[in-house]
């Protein structure tokens, strides 16, 4: 925590973040025939990301626990494509996938669902995530966040992986 306030105070911190250069969307490669899943697409970071990778010709499959929010977010992502990323327009490849991280079985689910469109992964953003959940359990007995956040992206990775395809 001391660490932290003082690496806040000290002028070389701040004169470094705003000078260095930064990563920007328009650094990312041609992503034309490349498959992604993006954990919790529907919303924050996963939202963006989508965007990102899909303005760049991927194909990206959206695991998200609500179907409604996922099509939602969708017709956001092809709006936002169309009005930001021309080149890419006619081509935003987006398909839904579902995932509840917090129930081991359908962590299964969504994983062999994948696997049964006969595709590679070349791209795995696990990035779903609860913080300060109230004192709950997941589907199967455990502590949620723990559920959640670690054992089913443990979880989620391995069965790929497990089947031969490399991530
Ligand atoms: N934003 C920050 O400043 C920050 C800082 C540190 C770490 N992080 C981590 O970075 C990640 C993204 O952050 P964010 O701000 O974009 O979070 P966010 O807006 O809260 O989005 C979280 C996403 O995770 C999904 N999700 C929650 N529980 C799930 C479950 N059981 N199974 C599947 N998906 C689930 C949510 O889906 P629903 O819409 O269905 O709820 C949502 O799409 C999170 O893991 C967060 O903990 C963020």
């Amino acid at each position: 925590m001391v660490a932290f306030a003082n690496m806040l105070i000290n002028p070389t911190f701040w004169k470094t973040y705003f000078t260095s250069p930064h990563f920007t969307n328009d650094m990312i490669p041609d992503l034309t025939g490349k498959v992604a899943i993006v954990t919790g697409a529907n919303g924050g970071v996963g939202y963006a990301t989508t965007v990102a990778l899909a303005a760049h010709g991927a194909r990206v499959f959206m695991a998200c626990r609500s179907e409604a929010r996922a099509k939602e977010a969708m017709n956001k992502v092809r709006q936002e494509i169309k009005r930001d990323y021309p080149r890419y327009q006619g081509g935003v490849k987006l398909d839904f996938l579902e995932l509840d991280l917090s129930d081991v079985t359908k962590v299964y689910q969504s994983a062999h669902t994948f696997l049964a469109e006969g595709l590679p992964l070349h791209i795995l953003i696990n990035n779903s995530g609860v913080a300060f959940s109230p004192v709950k359990q997941s589907a199967d007995g455990l502590e949620y966040m723990f559920a959640v956040n670690h054992l089913g992206y443990v979880k989620y990775s391995q069965v790929p992986k497990c089947m031969g395809l490399t991530i």
